[in-house]
C-alpha cells in the first residue's frame, strides 16, 4: 500500500516510524512532515490543510491511504472531502467524518452528547450574546474555580480557569463581546472544576468495532512541577500507574461503549482515533474533552506499544472488519521526553544545529520542529524539538533511559523538563 500521513510532529514520525515496519507498505508519503520522517520515506510540500493540492497528489503518487495527524484537516472536513469525489472515494481515510469531528471543533457538540448518552463529565451549560446575563446567574451556583472554554478550536488556548467570580465574568465579556479567541469564543460553555489527576485514553474505531490502546499521561506545562505557560507537550507515560484493570474498566463501561454507541446512534460516521482526555476523581472516569486524533505527545510513547501491524489495524479500519483484528501490546512502560526550543513556549530562534543525534542508544527519536538546511545539517524548526522515547520494566527505567538519552543531544538554547513522572510515583 501506498501510504501518505498529513501532519509535521512528534506524532506523526511515531505514525510514520510504525508503519515503516509494515510488510504491507510499499511507499511512505509525509506532508510536510519533518526531518525525522524524511528518514523514513518522502516528505510533500503540501500544507495539511491544502486539501486541493493533496488530492493532485494523492491521484499522481496513487496513494491507498490517508492517515491525518492533527486535527485542522479533520474538523474542516478531510473525510467527507475524499468521501464526495468520486475519484477519491475509494482512498481509505483514517480520521471522523466532519460532523464526528465536531466533537473536538465544537466543545458544545460534545458536552451536548455526553449529556445526551449519560458519560460522565462536567456540569455545564452554553451562552452566545443572546443569554449572556444567564450566564452570571449560571456562574453564581458553580463554587470556584471557574471553567471557560471557547466552542471552537483555538490552537489548545481556549479553556479559561479562572478563581475569582469577577474576573470570570469579565473574561466571559472579552470572549464573547470582544472576541478574544475570534469566532471560536462565541459561544462559551461554562462548566464546574473537576479535581483529580489527568489522563489520556485512545480507541481505534471503525465507527462498529473498536481497540482500546495504552493510557498515557502528558506534561503540558513548561515549568517543573507544573508551573508555567502550558505548551503543546513536554512529554508523555504510558501507561498511567493509576490506571488498572479497575478504573479501565470503568472507563470502558461508562465512556468507551457509550461514545461508540452514540456515534451509531447520531449515525456520525468515525474511523480512526478517539481521543478521551479524562479525570480521575477519586477513582471514577470523567471526561474533559474528547479530541478526534491521536494525542501528540501521547503518541510519542502510545505508538511504540504496539505490537501489532498497525497499518493492518488501519486497513480494519477502512474496510470495517477491526473486530477480526488483533490488539497485541507491549506490557513495558514508556517515556517521552521533548527537548524543546530556548524561549518556547514564547518567542524562540530556530534554524540551530541538532548534534549527538546518532549518539544516543536504545531510545526512539521521534522529530518535531526539525529540518534538513541547505547544508544537509538536522536543525531545529519549531518549539517541540524532539521527543526521546524508551522503554523501561518500570517508569522510572523508561525515564531513566530517556533522560540518559537527552543529555547526549544538543542544540544551543535546548530545554526539557526533568521532573516527568514524579506527580506518579
Ligand atoms: P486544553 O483543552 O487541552 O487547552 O486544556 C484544557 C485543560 O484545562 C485540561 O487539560 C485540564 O487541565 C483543564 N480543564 C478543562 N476542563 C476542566 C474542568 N472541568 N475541570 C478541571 N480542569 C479542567
Ligand atoms: N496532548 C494533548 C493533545 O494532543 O491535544
Amino acid at each position: 500500500m501506498n501510504v501518505l500521513i498529513l501532519g509535521s510532529g512528534g506524532r506523526e514520525h511515531a505514525i510514520a516510524w510504525k508503519l515503516s515496519k509494515s510488510p504491507l507498505l510499499t511507499k511512505l508519503y509525509t506532508a510536510p512532515g519533518n526531518a525525522g520522517t524524511h528518514d523514513l520515506g518522502e516528505n510533500i510540500k503540501i500544507g495539511s490543510d491544502d486539501f486541493n493540492a493533496i488530492k493532485d497528489f494523492v491521484i499522481t503518487a496513487n496513494i491507498n491511504m490517508v492517515i491525518v495527524g492533527p486535527e485542522i484537516p479533520l474538523v474542516d472536513g478531510i473525510y467527507d472531502y475524499f468521501q464526495q469525489d468520486e475519484k477519491l472515494i475509494n482512498i481509505t481515510v483514517i480520521g471522523p467524518s466532519k460532523k464526528a469531528a465536531l466533537l473536538e471543533g465544537s466543545k458544545d457538540f460534545a458536552k451536548e452528547f455526553m449529556e445526551k448518552f449519560n458519560i460522565p463529565t462536567a456540569r455545564y451549560k452554553t451562552f452566545d450574546n443572546t443569554n449572556l446575563s444567564q450566564a452570571h446567574e449560571f456562574l453564581k451556583t458553580l463554587n470556584p474555580p471557574y471553567v471557560l472554554k471557547a466552542d471552537g478550536l483555538a490552537a489548545g488556548k481556549g479553556v479559561l480557569i479562572i478563581d475569582s467570580f469577577e474576573e470570570a465574568i469579565h473574561q466571559l465579556d472579552e470572549m464573547i463581546e470582544k472576541s478574544k479567541f475570534g469566532e471560536a469564543s462565541r459561544k462559551v460553555v461554562i462548566e464546574e472544576f473537576l479535581q483529580g489527576i489527568e489522563l489520556s485514553v485512545f480507541v481505534l474505531t471503525d465507527g462498529d468495532s473498536y481497540k482500546i490502546l495504552p493510557s498515557a499521561k502528558d506534561y503540558k506545562r513548561i515549568g517543573e512541577g507544573d508551573t508555567g505557560l502550558n505548551t503543546g507537550g513536554m512529554g508523555s507515560i504510558s501507561s498511567v500507574p493509576f490506571a488498572d484493570k479497575a478504573f479501565m474498566e470503568k472507563v470502558e463501561q461508562r465512556i468507551i461503549i457509550p461514545t461508540i454507541e452514540g456515534l451509531k446512534k447520531e449515525e456520525l460516521v468515525y474511523k480512526g482515533f478517539i481521543f478521551f482526555g479524562l479525570m480521575n476523581m477519586n477513582g471514577d472516569p470523567y471526561v474533559i474533552e474528547y479530541n478526534v486524533r491521536m494525542g501528540d505527545p501521547e503518541a510519542e510513547s502510545v505508538i511504540p506499544r504496539i505490537k501489532t501491524d498497525l497499518l493492518d489495524l488501519f486497513k480494519g479500519v477502512g474496510e470495517q472488519n477491526l473486530n477480526e483484528k488483533n490488539l497485541e501490546t507491549n506490557p513495558r512502560y514508556t517515556a517521552a521526553v521533548f527537548l524543546v526550543s530556548g524561549g518556547y513556549p514564547g518567542s524562540y530562534e530556530k534554524g540551530k544545529i541538532i548534534s549527538g543525534l546518532n549518539e544516543t542508544k536504545d531510545s526512539m527519536l521521534f522529530h518535531a520542529g526539525t529540518k534538513i538546511n541547505e547544508d544537509s545539517a538536522i536543525v531545529t524548526n519549531g518549539g517541540r524539538v524532539i521527543a526521546i522515547s524508551s522503554f523501561g520494566d518500570t517508569m522510572e527505567e523508561a525515564l531513566e533511559l530517556s533522560y540518559k538519552n537527552a543529555k547526549l543531544i544538543d542544540f544551543e538554547g535546548k530545554y526539557y523538563r526533568k521532573d516527568l513522572g514524579m506527580d506518579l510515583v
